[in-house]
């Protein structure tokens, strides 16, 4: 399905980065920083521009492809894999960073991804997530069709546990980002940090 959307020339989440990672990336310690479900790379690149070390995962090869693109546009570089986040091994210790936005997976997935991303940050490590909450469901303005995909911020807390939370809400915003994702959309932020 991933392919198929990524197939247009254009870039259906738009070039620019979301709107919570760009207002909180200033948090992110410089490193190595690893994007997780990047899609088309808009944020992945924005990080690049800000001087982080980026490796970009998604599962759609068509995605990815459009992130190096945007990278050579923008004039810098990003490491992609292509990679199930079912089967990702996200090596212990590793990121100064992990930006996980609208990464909506099936919860079983979720839940052994989260335990991967608390393991995967170095002590000072930060990440930052920003996902639609099962309210989106009445706004139906994006995000996937079922309440088990999303996120709240009792089930972060539980899932990410090993992380302090330094920001988190609830909160419904004003989400225009591509044409999948316009209008008022109910989401759940965090700014978590390894101690
Ligand atoms: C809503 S898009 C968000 C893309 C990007 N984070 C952004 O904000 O522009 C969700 C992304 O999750 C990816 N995805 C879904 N299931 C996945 C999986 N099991 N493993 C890796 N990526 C997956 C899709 O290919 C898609 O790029």
């Amino acid at each position: 399905m991933w392919d198929q959307r990524y197939s247009a020339d254009e870039y259906i989440y738009g070039k620019d980065p979301n709107e919570f990672l760009a207002n909180a990336a200033s948090n992110l310690p410089k490193g190595k920083i690893l994007c997780i479900a990047e899609g088309e790379g808009r944020n992945a690149v924005y990080l690049a521009t800000h001087g982080y070390e980026v490796v970009a995962v998604d599962s759609s090869a068509v995605g990815l492809e459009k992130a190096r693109k945007l990278a050579q546009e923008r004039g810098v570089s990003i490491e992609t894999i292509v990679a199930d986040l079912a089967e990702f091994d996200i090596q212990p210790d590793s990121w100064d960073g992990i930006v996980s936005i609208f990464a909506h997976l099936p919860p079983a997935t979720r839940k052994q991804l989260h335990t991967k991303v608390v393991n995967g940050l170095r002590p000072g490590g930060v990440l930052i997530l920003e996902a639609y909450r099962p309210d989106q469901l009445k706004y139906k303005t994006g995000g996937p069709p079922n309440e088990e995909f999303m996120m709240t911020l009792q089930s972060l807390e539980e899932e990410l546990s090993g992380l302090s939370f330094e920001y988190a809400a609830e909160l419904d915003r004003d989400v225009v980002e591509g044409q999948f994702h316009t209008g008022k959309g109910a989401v759940v932020q965090l700014i978590g940090r390894k101690p």
